[in-house]
């Protein structure tokens, strides 16, 4: 099912006064910025992940409701996730489990007990000689473990017709020290006036994780269900995307150095993962961030760290 404007809301809208909100990996880069911003709109927030549930591994929990039936949660979101993707290739079981397997029981479990919630997943599925923009029903082409158990995610969490399917590609700060995120380690170097690499031929549709969580919220409110590209509205290529980063900084251009992607790759990459978001758009009622401003976003949050900080990060770029 895809979501569409002329599509029947599914759902009834959930609302912070029917109960509180369940984050799964809520100390990920989207997780993080979901309970902060769920806190803002007055959600009573309940986040799982292994740093907060010592010994909780998601790929191994065989039923949800012990941990969901006594909470009652209104909403779940679920932003859980292998992000490295040469960890789901190393671990292709535990990336089905975390991927599909999960987003499958959620589908169930949501199913049974009438409760709204939200999938976020990958748009780690294209590989082009151009930049493209892919709605939401462009056939997948998984290059990846990653991607093939996302895949499998997607058509399991379906099932469930008051499911929000989210497809996105998230930038942002996370803190975990000895693990930088794309932009906290393009952040260290360019604090350490160190060159930045980035490719011409890598392009995607990125938006920072606040703003995604805002316009995900957002579409709750209004009881949008089903497959739905929710990101930055400018897909560009990761150089620009660095460039525009590094002058909302106030970093001169001269850091960067624009690269091609090697031309062997293992596991394979999917590089051109643009995500039309206008049906995203025209449920919203409102653009989505353009390129300066997911720039401005990153380089205006309090995670950009200051150069006496950098060696928390422990990253090598350039
Ligand atoms: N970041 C990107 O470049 C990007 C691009 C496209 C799409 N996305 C999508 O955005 C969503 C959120 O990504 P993110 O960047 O926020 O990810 P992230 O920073 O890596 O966070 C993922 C979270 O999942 C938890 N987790 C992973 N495996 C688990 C397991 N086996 N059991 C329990 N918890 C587990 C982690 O818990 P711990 O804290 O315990 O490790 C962490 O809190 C995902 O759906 C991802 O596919 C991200």
């Amino acid at each position: 099912m895809t979501a569409s404007p002329a599509a029947l809301r599914a759902s009834a809208p959930a609302s912070p006064a029917q109960g509180p909100l369940i984050v799964l990996g809520h100390a990920g880069t989207l997780g993080q910025a979901v309970m902060r911003v769920a806190a803002d709109r007055g959600w009573r927030t309940l986040g799982f992940s292994r740093r907060s549930v010592p010994g909780l591994n998601w790929a191994r929990v065989a039923d949800l409701a012990p941990y969901f039936k006594p909470l009652a949660p209104a909403l779940v979101i679920n932003a859980a996730a292998i992000s490295d993707v040469g960890a789901a290739e190393a671990d292709p079981m535990a990336a089905m489990e975390v991927h599909a397997r999960l987003p499958g029981l959620l589908a169930e479990w949501a199913q049974r007990s009438g409760t709204p919630w939200v999938q976020v997943c990958t748009d780690h599925y294209w590989s082009a000689n151009e930049n493209l923009r892919h709605a939401e029903e462009a056939p997948v082409k998984p290059p990846n473990m990653l991607a093939r158990s996302w895949h499998e995610g997607e058509q399991l969490a379906l099932r469930d017709p008051g499911c929000l399917l989210v497809r996105t590609h998230v930038a942002g700060f996370r803190g975990h020290a000895g693990q930088p995120t794309f932009v906290e380690g393009v952040a260290a170097a360019l604090a350490r006036a160190e060159p930045v690499d980035a490719c011409t031929d890598v392009w995607a549709s990125p938006i920072e994780a606040h703003q995604l969580a805002e316009a995900v919220f957002d579409l709750v409110d209004i009881g949008v269900t089903g497959r739905l590209h929710v990101a930055g509205r400018d897909a560009v290529s990761q150089a620009d995307f660095v460039e525009a980063f590094i002058r909302a900084g106030g970093h001169g251009p001269d850091q960067l150095r624009r690269t091609q992607r090697p031309a062997r790759q293992h596991p394979r990459r999917a590089n051109a993962t643009g995500l039309d978001v206008s049906r995203a758009e025209a449920w919203l009622g409102r653009r989505l961030p353009a390129l300066d401003e997911v720039a401005e976003a990153l380089a205006a949050s309090p995670a950009m760290p200051k150069p006496t900080l950098l060696r928390e990060f422990d990253v090598e770029v350039g």
